[in-house]
């Protein structure tokens, strides 16, 4: 028997994002190739409280994606789902780093697909470089003042160091 298959290669890539790294950004970039569009969606994650506001988040990816075809950002407050059913998306795209985040990935997976059929999770495993990296550990060192150079895009980095009142000469 045949399957029904998608005809949208649109795929909608949700984080919290605060604030992307260059882990994100890679991912973006990888699933690109795959996909016609790629929706960076800016959502809440109510177990977590944010450093930046969804603005600033979404700020700082519309400035690293400008001039990308096929990427385009946006927010959203709510259940994904209800954003996934109004996008016209066929697939949440998210990264994986170790196997530590598998279980929270493959529950957020199984909920979001009881919830609605047509949905398919595909994860893009993250690129050597930025195994380590998260967006928790970054902020942490950051406002101790270690250094996060190479760690996030440029943007974000002056931002950073900004709001931790750092001067910008460190590595
Ligand atoms: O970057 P994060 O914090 O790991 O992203 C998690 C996020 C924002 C994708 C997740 O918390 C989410 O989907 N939030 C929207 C609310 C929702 O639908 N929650 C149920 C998820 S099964």
């Amino acid at each position: 028997m045949m399957q029904e298959k998608f005809n949208s290669k649109i795929a909608i890539y949700p984080g919290s994002f605060d604030p992307i790294t260059n882990g994100h950004v890679d991912i973006i970039k990888r699933g690109s190739r795959i996909f016609d569009e790629i929706i960076v969606l800016v959502a809440q994650n109510p177990s977590k409280s944010s450093l930046f506001s969804v603005d600033e988040r979404c700020q700082f990816i519309r400035e690293i994606f400008q001039g990308y075809e096929g990427i385009r950002v946006d927010c959203h407050e709510g259940l994904l789902i209800d954003y996934f059913k109004n996008s016209g998306a066929s697939t949440i795209l998210r990264g994986m780093r170790a196997l530590s985040d598998f279980e929270y990935e493959f529950q957020m997976a199984l909920m979001n697909r009881r919830q609605t059929k047509n949905i398919e999770t595909v994860f893009l495993m993250s690129g050597y470089r930025w195994f380590y990296t998260s967006s928790k550990l970054i902020k942490e060192v950051a406002s101790l003042g270690g250094s996060v150079r190479g760690l996030v895009p440029e943007n974000v980095h002056n931002k950073l160091m900004e709001k931790f009142n750092i001067k910008n000469n460190r590595k």
